[in-house]
């Protein structure tokens, strides 16, 4: 378990977290702002899904629950390349009360601090699509840069949209964790 200013990072508990993972994937409001289609879920196919993403090797999934206990979301390295020192990040909070408070930013330095820190990586990778400002703001506040636009990359609803690719990497980065770490909001 990693513990933040406003989360805790855990283990995914797929038994329990299933049902509500299956409701945020199902949630159009969500599926938005993924590169995911809206298409009809097959329950069984997801929990495969799910159970082949957090037990796969080159990933590393975890739960994010607010300080409090509540299951808000999942954020996870995948794509992990030892050789290299590279992954990419994907993070998503499901219950959209939570969106825009600072959740997203906490468990994102977290687990870029268990990127850097446990795994040794060195730098770490994330695509967004143009209008999701959102994930954008919340990137950039944890330190990572765009380094370039995949353009017209993403079909969504009748167009075709940028994705904006992002990284952040270690060196420097110690620096921007012990002032988050040590700044009260
Ligand atoms: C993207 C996501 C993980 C960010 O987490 P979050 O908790 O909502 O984000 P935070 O509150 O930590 O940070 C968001 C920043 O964007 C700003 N922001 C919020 N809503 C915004 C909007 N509509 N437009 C622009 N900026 C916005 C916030 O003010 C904040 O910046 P600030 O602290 O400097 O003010 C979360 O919103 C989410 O899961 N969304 C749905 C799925 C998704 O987009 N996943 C990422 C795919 S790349």
């Amino acid at each position: 378990m990693l513990t933040g200013k406003k989360v805790v990072l855990r283990p995914v508990d797929i038994e329990k977290d299933f049902e509500r993972c299956l409701g945020w994937i199902n949630d159009r409001d969500v599926i938005h702002y993924l590169g995911k289609q809206l298409k009809p879920v097959i329950k069984e196919k997801e929990r495969e899904l799910l159970r082949k993403i957090a037990t796969n090797e080159s990933s590393v999934v975890f739960a994010i629950e607010t300080r409090e206990g509540t299951h808000i979301g999942l954020t996870g390295l995948h794509d992990i390349n030892h050789f290299d020192g590279t992954a990419v990040t994907g993070t998503l909070i499901g219950d959209k009360k939570y969106w825009g408070r600072g959740y997203g930013t906490d468990a994102k330095m977290l687990l870029l601090w268990y990127a850097f820190t446990v795994l040794n990586l060195r730098r770490i990778n994330s695509r967004v699509i143009e209008f999701n400002k959102r994930s954008l703001n919340c990137q950039l506040k944890c330190g990572y840069k765009v380094e370039g636009v995949m353009k017209k990359e993403v079909y969504k609803n009748g167009s075709y949209y940028d994705l904006v690719c992002l990284a952040v990497f270690r060196r420097g980065w110690m620096k921007r964790w012990r002032q988050y770490m040590k700044k009260s909001d």
